[in-house]
């Protein structure tokens, strides 16, 4: 059976996210952390802490995502993470901010095979407590550079290959490339997960029809807008309203005892973002939620929505 992923999304899908769609769904065989950056010795700042905390991941099968060029800072961080009791972690090469990309980091390092290639060099050169998994664009500008990186990550042991089917130059848009991902298929030494656009349990099953032999399909931006999607592909059970209420409600409580409410509105106008395209007219779903100023007016338009 194919498995399923939650993409990581930075400022989406945080542990309070992932805690509480466990809650009230589940069917995720693997969370991933959104990307943090490993700092000297360790010292993990305020929000990475917070992700990592094991009690805070506590049952929950948790996959660290790392954004680095520093393969050196990378090996330091998977050990500090097996003291932390995680099992695995995941190296970010898909990453298409621009802040990122300038650094070579990310979709950045796509540029550069060679230095992909000194990278993994020197990371696998080095005594590793655990599987370390890739999370990758197709390339930079053009679909074309793909057979050439995928050759890259094919001489290092990287233990899974989660491939988002996009060049960087596309950001998050058009449509992911079926064809570079079936070379990959072919071609990957590294077991392979899908990434790109998956939005309903009809699709994820028609996608593994297509590629009978994909270890996991990850989900992100439909698995925002349908917290309910991963148990939907395990069971056939979609989500009902009231259940995207239920939803809703804790995530949003939980939000406000973290964060208080002004930040959190911001935040829960990241998640409308996705969520609003459940709607018959999402643009108006959307603008309803983003005008909203203070708590009274959020709960009013989400009682409306919902
Ligand atoms: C707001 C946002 C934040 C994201 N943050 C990360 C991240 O921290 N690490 C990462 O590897 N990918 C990140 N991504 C990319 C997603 O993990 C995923 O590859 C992409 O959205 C395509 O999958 P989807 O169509 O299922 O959403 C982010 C995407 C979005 C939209």
């Amino acid at each position: 059976m194919t498995q399923r992923y939650l993409a990581p999304m930075e400022e989406v899908t945080g542990y309070l996210f992932r805690q509480i769609l466990n809650r009230h769904f589940g069917g995720v065989d693997r969370y991933f952390t959104p990307f943090l950056s490993p700092v000297t010795g360790c010292a993990f700042k305020t929000r990475q802490g917070r992700e990592l905390d094991p009690k805070h991941n506590e049952g929950l099968p948790v996959v660290p995502q790392i954004l680095t060029d520093d393969p050196d800072a990378a090996a330091e961080m998977i050990r500090f993470l097996a003291t932390l009791g995680y099992t695995e972690a995941n190296l970010n090469f898909g990453c298409p901010s621009g802040t990122v990309v300038k650094k070579n980091r990310g979709s950045g390092f796509l540029r550069d095979t060679e230095a992909m290639e000194r990278f993994f060099e020197r990371l696998f050169s080095q005594e590793l407590p655990m599987p370390v998994s890739v999370k990758t664009r197709l390339g930079f500008a053009d679909a074309a550079e793909w057979p050439a990186i995928l050759a890259v990550y094919n001489h290092f042991p990287i233990s899974e290959l989660i491939v988002h089917a996009r060049v960087r130059e596309e950001w998050y848009g058009g449509t992911p490339n079926r064809e570079a991902f079936a070379y990959a298929c072919e071609n990957s030494k590294a077991p392979l997960v899908y990434n790109g656009d998956i939005t309903s349990a009809a699709q994820f099953q028609e996608l593994t029809e297509e590629f009978p032999n994909l270890k996991a399909v990850m989900i992100g931006r439909g698995a925002v807008a349908d917290p309910g999607i991963f148990r939907e592909i395990a069971t056939g059970v979609s989500m009902s309203p009231a259940e995207l209420r239920e939803f809703h409600d804790d995530l949003y409580r939980s939000y406000v005892n973290l964060w208080g409410v002004k930040d959190t509105l911001f935040k829960m106008k990241e998640v409308w973002g996705y969520l609003g395209d459940r709607f018959p007219d999402a643009d108006r779903a959307k603008k309803h939620i983003h005008k909203c100023r203070n708590e009274a007016e959020y709960l009013a338009a989400v009682r409306d929505l919902l």
